[in-house]
């Protein structure tokens, strides 16, 4: 999608679709600044609709006369609720609501008064351009939907024109994220996140490092090949540098889990355990690639990112894992695996080993770890855990800047009794109950205590099934936006305190 910005006034833009939000309050008053000689006639079409302003109202009117032919309307509710995530949801049904038009220019005019200007920039062109992502690889006919040829920013100085190439840096991430997840498991494996993690490497001038299953077992990562051990396809670790154009103030790793199928392996996937979305199983990988993407393209200042994912996939053959197998993770603890469909955190076990080697100053990993996950917090909110309270609160501020849904939860010690073993150090799977606890818990044996680190359970939020104002249905693309916001906001504070 084209953007661009514009501080004059709405009928000036030239547009022939124009889209509004107006407030239930003040709706009137808000089109006669609009629309000026057009607004009576306008209010008394909406009037006519017993239109309210009343929150997610959406009218279309084809308009008479010269001028924009097409005035998509949507309330707003009360401007006392009207916050970032209405802005971008606005925004996000407006654009939806162009589709099918085949509109030149779209002039989006929604009341910007109550947000910095960057803010208000990236809820526009973020809420409007994803809510218009379509994947259509998969088909072999495709209809033209009819998409506006370009968004104009009604309110948006031109100033800050300069800002879009990061807005667009930021939807392709999250877009390339959602074509990851989506794929299915025949078509994204191990080889093709290889191929996927190279071809950034390449365009954005990063470092790659590919272990293969030989080079794995090299550093005697027992946790990671046993989940590996059944597939056929071979397991490929992938670590990504992105490094910035000067000097390294801070070093960062970003992990997430790759299982690009999830079948239980010989605890099998059965019932209504939805064996057949399993292919979602890489959503940690697809958002750090994702956030990859865009940081690679922006690098910010004084920031060395890691990027890491164990990717494999979890599957039933001569070769797979028993359950009650006993393997070694790559810091010498030893794991009973108790149940093989709780192989995550098996593979992110000597990912997170791997990423204290590096001695970064924070990881966060993101995986879609539990169905208890789901269970507690639904497909709207992830769940994040982390000892560190600084980490934490710099994770949940990226994510209300992001407006992706994230929630603390407890790192209970007490529970780490469920995980004991008769046998080994550990077992990998402890009692239903706090089941995503336990989860983490898990993963924290395999960190280094001193460094900041921080788990986020995606496994509700990595596909909406009904899709939402900003997410078509499917994948969503989940933990890119708060990551890049993450990234950014050390950047800032680092160069900040230089300046002091
Ligand atoms: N990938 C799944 C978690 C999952 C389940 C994600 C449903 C999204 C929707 C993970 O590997 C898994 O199977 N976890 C088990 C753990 C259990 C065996 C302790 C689960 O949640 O059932
Ligand atoms: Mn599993
Ligand atoms: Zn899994």
């Amino acid at each position: 999608m084209n953007f661009r910005c514009s501080s004059a006034p709405l009928a000036d833009l030239g547009c022939d679709g124009l889209a509004i939000g107006l407030f239930s309050s003040t709706w009137e008053q808000q089109l006669a600044g609009l629309l000026g000689p057009r607004a009576s006639e306008v209010q008394a079409l909406l009037e006519q609709r017993q239109f309210k302003g009343k929150p997610r109202e959406q009218v279309t009117l084809t308009l008479p006369g010269e001028g924009a032919k097409l005035l998509l309307v949507a309330g707003l509710g009360e401007p006392e609720h009207f916050d970032t995530q209405g802005l971008r949801q606005a925004a996000a049904r407006l654009a939806q609501a162009s589709r099918g038009w085949y509109l030149n220019s779209l002039g989006l005019a929604l009341p910007l008064e109550a947000f910095a200007p960057d803010q208000a920039l990236g809820a526009l062109v973020q809420g409007s351009q994803l809510a218009l992502f379509q994947d259509l690889r998969f088909r072999s006919e495709v209809e033209p939907s009819g998409d506006p040829k370009e968004i104009c920013l009604q309110g948006i100085a031109e100033s800050l024109q300069e800002q879009l190439p990061q807005q667009q840096a930021i939807c392709a991430g999250v877009e390339l994220a959602r074509e990851l997840v989506a794929a299915p498991p025949n078509v994204v494996n191990s080889l093709s996140l290889e191929a996927t993690a190279r071809s950034l490497a390449d365009e954005f001038g990063c470092e790659l490092t590919v272990l293969d299953e030989a080079a794995c077992r090299e550093r005697n990562m027992g946790a990671y090949l046993a989940v590996a051990q059944g597939a056929s396809i071979p397991p490929r670790f992938l670590h990504l540098v992105i490094r910035p154009n000067g000097v390294v103030r801070r070093r960062l790793v970003l992990i997430g889990k790759g299982l690009t199928f999830d079948s239980g392996g010989y605890n099998l996937k059965v019932g209504s355990s939805q064996i057949e979305l399993m292919k979602f199983d890489m959503g940690g990988c697809g958002a750090v690639l994702g956030a990859a993407r865009t940081l690679a393209q922006l690098k910010p200042e004084g920031l060395e990112i890691h990027i890491i994912s164990a990717t494999t996939e979890n599957m039933i053959s001569g070769e797979a894992i028993h359950p009650g197998a006993i393997v070694t993770a790559s810091n010498g603890k030893t794991i009973e695996i108790n149940n093989t469909d709780a192989e995550g955190r098996l593979t992110l076990a000597d990912a997170l080993v791997y990423a204290c080697g590096l001695e970064p100053d924070a990881i966060v990993d993101l995986a879609t770890l539990t169905g208890a996950c789901v269970v507690a917090l639904g497909s709207e909110i992830a769940g994040y855990w982390s000892p560190d309270d600084t980490l934490a609160a710099q994770l949940n501020a990226a994510a209300q800047r992001a407006g992706e849904g994230l929630w603390r939860m407890p790192l209970q010690a007490s529970y780490k009794e469920g995980l004991k073993s008769g046998i080994a150090d550990m077992k990998n799977t402890g009692p239903r109950p706090g089941g995503s606890i336990t989860a983490a818990l898990f993963l924290q044996e395999f960190v280094n205590a001193e460094i900041p680190w921080a788990h986020m359970d995606i496994a509700g939020t990595v596909w909406s099934e009904k899709g939402r104002a900003q997410d078509p249905a499917g994948a969503t693309g989940y933990g890119v936006r708060t990551l890049v916001e993450w990234c950014l906001a050390i950047a800032a504070e680092q160069k900040e305190g230089l300046s002091q």
